[in-house]
């Protein structure tokens, strides 16, 4: 999700009030066109990279990170990350001794897991170009998580984290997307998924200022709209990032889109695709999954192939 969009109970936890006072101030010049419609899952990333970080370090944070970094300890094997951005999971993987493959489509969100895996590396003493990878830096993967470049049964446990499968927002790319997985997977091999449910559940608004404070050296804003599209389970944020530099201002606006299954129905295609559900969790301490947990966590093991 935005990796951060599907984080609303955290950030209205983060920002109570405050966010709604300037509601509204700049409804006039950027209405969202209501009839737009996402064309792929992975557009609006790429423009979305520089703000990522920014933003993500005052919704989900790294929460997520000591959850994912036990169960991927217990892999026996290379653990492949899909969408792995800008390396919040996939860096502190790699340095607890996880042999991590992150993979993404977005090369700007990889330049920057990219510049991250460095600065890891150099601390640990290695050369930015050293080929030498596992341990302490992920390897990083310019692709598609529909068709994964990679062997068949390459990876001991494939990881999901932070919504990455609802950026599937049709039908035939999660089918797609689980029949890669199955390929690159070992047999018994675990799959993890970490799903963010409410975000079907957001009430619509249109350029309701959200975020705003320094940022890349700059002061941001940013500026947001939310369409529901409930026959298709879909959620498009239509985000608008105003940059305050001095006295130049720049604006990047670029649209987000998801698509989210319940867990019965995830459960029903991740078993079409050869896997058996093991657990379903519904947060990262190991509470067991109900209707009113924020997060779902699933495991699930791959069993034929
Ligand atoms: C919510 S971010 C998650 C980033 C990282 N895993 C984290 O937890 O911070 C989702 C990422 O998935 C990538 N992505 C979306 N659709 C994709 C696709 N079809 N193939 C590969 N990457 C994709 C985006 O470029 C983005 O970097």
């Amino acid at each position: 999700m935005s990796a951060t969009r599907l984080r609303s109970s955290t950030r209205n936890a983060s920002y109570g009030e405050a966010r709604h006072s300037a509601e509204g101030a700049t409804a006039a010049s950027h209405q969202p066109p209501a009839t737009r419609r996402a064309r792929e899952g992975w557009h609006g990333w790429d423009a979305y990279a520089p703000f990522y970080d920014w933003e993500n370090a005052q919704t989900l944070g790294r929460r997520d990170v000591p959850f994912w970094r036990r169960v991927a300890m217990q892999a026996g094997g290379p653990v492949l990350e899909l969408g792995c951005g800008t390396g919040r999971v996939s860096r502190p993987l790699a340095e607890a001794g996880v042999d991590l493959v992150g993979i993404d489509r977005s090369a700007p969100m990889l330049a920057r897991a990219l510049a991250r895996r460095n600065t890891a590396g150099a601390k640990a003493g290695r050369a930015p170009t050293s080929p030498r990878f596992g341990g302490t830096r992920p390897r990083l993967v310019r692709g598609d998580i529909r068709a994964l470049p990679f062997h068949p049964r390459a990876f001991a446990m494939v990881l999901a984290p932070y919504g990455i499968l609802q950026s599937l927002i049709r039908p035939r790319d999660l089918t797609a997307t689980l029949a890669s997985i199955a390929r690159v997977l070992r047999r018994g091999g675990t799959l993890g998924i970490d799903l963010v449910p409410d975000v079907p559940q957001w009430r619509e608004y249109t350029n309701r200022e959200q975020l705003s404070g320094p940022g890349n050296g700059a002061h941001l804003t940013l500026i947001e709209s939310v369409r529901q599209d409930p026959a298709r389970r879909l959620t498009t944020f239509t985000q608008r990032y105003v940059e305050r530099r001095g006295r130049r201002t720049r604006e990047h606006c670029f649209d987000l889109t998801f698509r989210t299954l319940t867990v019965p129905q995830m459960t029903h295609q991740l078993e079409r695709a050869g896997f058996a559900v093991q657990t379903v969790l519904g947060d990262y301490q190991g509470r067991p999954w109900d209707d009113r947990a924020d997060v779902w966590i699933i495991l699930a093991r791959r069993l034929r192939g």
